[in-house]
């Protein structure tokens, strides 16, 4: 037998010894320590993945079809081989020095930084044991000394209980390893304490991604099991009483940071428990931190703030994390202090600094009820109307609210500002048609389109690009209904040099250019003392 035969014979006996361990841990869960604590309070009702079948990969195998566990793979592991089944199975075609992986794709998934097994299964058995009850730990802080210093005495008391030996690193791993569990996200407490993630996103225990300072990365972020993962989710939202298990499998929430938090689990998420938390800023990106990132040029910051100081009724548009709160944000930081502003939100994220400022956000039904005590974007919007709003700020048009919305900028609330969902202005019409019908008003489409050109003057497109930048794309002004058709006129669109066609571009590295076609608002802009040169609407950019 080869030195390297050898060698890889070795590593597979370790690894089936491994297999052979971590079976063992998921199936004792604590049992020997039920006798010590007595029974858990309330049984576990947790899902679990079933388990895999798992066989050490075969050497020289060519593709081999069995699902290989993350955590045995080391960089002596034939290749390629397959991790996963079915529609969550990825291709592994090298194990680099470092642990990442090298997919058949070509993705780079980076190292893992996964807990020793040991503490691994002394965090699993433990995590149910140290608390009293089950919701006990439910509003300890993490940062709260006096509660760690409690958890970590009673950790201490069961480790000597349980005869258990580790060394101060192992320790020192688990006591983290369960106050995290205990008080935090679990493994993903780092990023969700590091200010410089603005979005986490967990696609089962195995896969976590974060936003980086704008960019979204794979991070070196794994839970020990799916156990783990689902555990961690029902500690997220058991303290906002709301509870996620089969028959509430899919969970939307707000944290009392601010934080939103979206959690869906088996069977739908595939993968197993999926989170996806975004984080409340501390602060909100104001008008010079977006000239400064690029996202659009001084002059045209200049043209939004006339815009609204003279009372133009805009509509933000754009995908999901394009940056339309952020703009919305933006634009109202320039209402005038002497305006009363009311914002309308699904959940609170605007930040204004004036005065003057009525803040409302929807309504859940009280618990256990269906519709009682409960306030919908559009009982909000039709609400403020009675509460002599100078500006209406909705956060964004989802539904039926649309309606209600078009209708206040008729009638004298000029001035208002949203955000839609849509990929142009041209789509965002559309879609605010659709909105419209949501409202169940039977109204025919005409008289949609006639409300719609007649209430709004500007739409503003924000997008996220392909290098990850955020960038107003496309400014459009609404001219008016020409026979059934609303009219648009752009007066900046992004364009890249090399970018042909229709539309903005959606490389990184292009400028917001004037069209050429002044806005006709230019007047109105004069009478609320806005000057600004006509060259910043000449063709080209500047
Ligand atoms: N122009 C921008 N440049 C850089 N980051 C931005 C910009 N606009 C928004 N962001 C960041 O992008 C994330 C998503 O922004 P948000 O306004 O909430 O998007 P949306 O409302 O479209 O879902 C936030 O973390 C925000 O701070
Ligand atoms: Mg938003």
């Amino acid at each position: 037998m080869s030195f390297l035969s050898k060698r890889i014979n070795e590593q597979q006996q370790r690894e089936q010894e491994e297999i052979r361990a971590r079976e063992n841990i998921a199936n004792a869960d604590g049992e020997d320590l039920d006798e010590l604590f007595g029974e858990d309070p309330e049984p576990k009702k947790v899902q679990k993945l079933k388990p895999k079948k798992k066989e050490a990969p075969k050497k020289n195998s060519n593709k081999a079809d069995l699902p290989v566990d993350p955590n045995l793979v080391s960089v002596n592991t034939p290749t390629p081989f397959q991790v996963g089944a079915g529609t969550t199975k990825v291709v592994v075609n090298e194990v680099r020095p470092d642990g990442s992986w090298i997919l058949d794709t070509g993705y780079v998934v980076p190292p893992k930084d996964r807990t020793p097994l040991k503490i691994a299964k002394l965090r699993r058995q433990l995590r149910s044991k140290l608390l009293a009850f089950p919701d006990e730990a439910d509003d300890w802080s993490r940062h709260d000394d006096d509660k760690c210093k409690l958890i970590e005495d009673r950790l201490k008391t069961v480790i000597k209980k349980l005869g258990e030996q580790l060394s101060a690193n192992e320790y020192e791993m688990l006591r983290e390893a369960l106050l995290n569990d205990l008080l935090g996200f679990g493994a993903i407490e780092p990023l969700v304490q590091d200010k410089s993630y603005s979005e986490i996103m967990v696609n089962g225990p195995d896969v976590v991604f974060a936003e980086y300072k704008g960019k979204l990365t794979e991070t070196e972020i794994v839970f020990d099991d799916e156990d783990h993962a689902f555990w961690t989710a029902q500690k997220i939202v058991r303290p906002l009483m709301r509870t996620l298990n089969r028959e509430n499998p899919m969970v939307d929430a707000r944290l009392p940071d601010g934080s939103r938090v979206h959690l869906i689990t088996l069977p739908s998420a595939l993968q197993g428990t999926t989170m996806t938390i975004r984080k409340f800023p501390d602060k909100r990106l104001t008008v010079e931190d977006l000239i400064k990132f690029g996202s659009f040029t001084s002059q045209v910051g200049e043209f939004f703030e006339a815009s609204v100081v003279s009372r133009l009724n805009i509509v933000v548009s754009g995908g999901t994390g394009s940056g339309k709160t952020t703009l919305l944000n933006v634009l109202s930081s320039f209402i005038p202090e002497d305006e009363r502003i009311i914002t309308v939100e699904d959940s609170a994220e605007l930040q204004l600094a004036q005065r003057h400022v009525v803040r409302l956000e929807t309504a859940p039904p009280i618990p256990g009820e269906e519709e009682i005590g409960k306030l919908e974007i559009r009982d909000l919007v039709k609400g403020t109307l009675r509460m002599r709003p100078d500006r209406l700020v909705v956060g964004e048009c989802r539904s039926g609210e649309a309606l209600d919305m078009l209708q206040a900028m008729n009638t004298g609330h000029d001035g208002s500002l949203t955000t839609v969902h849509s990929n142009s202005p041209r789509d965002a019409v559309a879609r605010l048609e659709t909105l419209c019908m949501m409202a169940g008003m039977d109204l025919p489409v005409e008289v949609i389109r006639s409300q719609i050109a007649a209430a709004i003057h500007m739409f503003v497109q924000q997008a996220r690009l392909k290098d990850g930048s955020r960038k107003v794309v496309q400014v459009t002004e609404m001219q008016g209904m020409e026979g059934t058709r609303v009219t648009l006129q752009d007066i900046f669109v992004y364009k890249t040099p090399d970018h042909r066609g229709q539309g903005y571009s959606h490389e990184g590295g292009g400028d917001l250019e004037a069209t050429g076609f002044p806005p006709k608002f230019l007047e109105t802009f004069k009478q609320y003392g806005f000057n600004l040169p006509p060259r910043i609407f000449k063709g080209g950019s500047f």
